[in-house]
């Protein structure tokens, strides 16, 4: 699977992550810090949660946080990373659409759900993701998502316009599979300091993407009976350097060169449930 053939890489590159989050550091940005509110005593679901440096930094806001991710790498790193910061989470090992089914069916809820930065493209099926998702959720409680604003995706990585911009979840096979993204981004994505690690790595498992449009994503949500509270389009994205010749703004915030128009490249939405 390709994520579990990437994990190791990703994290090589993350220097000591654990003493970071001890000594009160956090892996959050300000854009899902304001989204997401007060979590002090909150129950928290953090889908698609990776390594776990963001479930931790919840944790730390004082949430109960469940982590839940497909890969079995990800999930052992992320055990590994709150066993190290001496924070209690709990990961499960899951497929997003089953966990979210089996947690609805057992009575399983939580006052906030999360997900973030490169979630959707990984969704073959956005209805009944937000359904799950509007299933888990106690009345009054939320959906916090921030991610990739799909207008980047009609550029190629020099900023041609080559694509269509995405619709209808198209399948993209990527031979290529996932990709070092945190080697890419230099410092972007290490906040306790970056470290060279697994050099020039390649990935020997494909994926399939599926492409979404921004407009799919609100409407599969508010479907599922959520109340769309905060849309916001940011010119800039978090940390990744998807593109050449990127500029980087305060808090790591990468913006295109100055020969290039801005446009967004993040977006942020709350959701609420009535
Ligand atoms: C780009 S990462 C998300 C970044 C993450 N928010 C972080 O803090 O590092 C995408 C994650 O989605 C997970 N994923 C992909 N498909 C999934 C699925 N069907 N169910 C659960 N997790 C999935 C991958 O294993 C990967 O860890």
């Amino acid at each position: 699977m390709s994520w579990n053939a990437v994990v190791g890489a990703l994290d090589s590159h993350r220097g000591d992550l654990s003493r970071y989050l001890r000594e009160g550091g956090s892996t959050l940005f300000r854009e899902e810090r304001d989204l997401l509110g007060e979590l002090e005593g909150r129950y928290l679901v953090h889908l698609q949660c990776n390594s776990g440096g963001d479930s931790i930094s919840l944790a730390r806001l004082g949430a109960t946080v469940t982590g839940v991710d497909i890969s079995d790498e990800a999930v052992s790193s992320a055990r590994d990373l709150a066993r190290k910061t001496g924070v209690r989470i709990t990961f499960e090992r899951a497929d997003v659409y089953d966990w979210l089914q089996k947690a609805s069916r057992e009575g399983r809820r939580f006052d906030v759900a999360f997900a973030s930065y490169g979630v959707i493209c990984w969704l073959p099926d956005l209805r009944g993701w937000a359904g799950g998702i509007a299933g888990i959720l106690n009345p009054g409680g939320r959906f916090v998502l921030v991610d990739f604003h799909p207008a980047a995706d009609i550029f190629d990585r020099d900023w041609n316009h080559v694509h269509d911009y995405p619709s209808g979840g198209e399948p993209l096979l990527l031979d290529a599979g996932v990709g070092d993204y945190v080697a890419a981004s230099n410092e972007g994505l290490t906040p306790a300091g970056f470290v060279d690690g697994v050099r020039d790595f390649e990935n020997s498992a494909s994926c399939h993407l599926f492409r979404w449009g921004l407009g799919e994503v609100v409407t599969a949500l508010a479907e599922a009976g959520l109340r769309i509270t905060a849309l916001r389009e940011y010119p800039y994205a978090n940390g990744e350097r998807k593109f050449t010749r990127m500029r980087e703004l305060r808090e790591k915030r990468m913006v295109p060169p100055e020969d290039v128009p801005q446009i967004p490249l993040m977006y942020g939405i709350r959701a609420e449930k009535s």
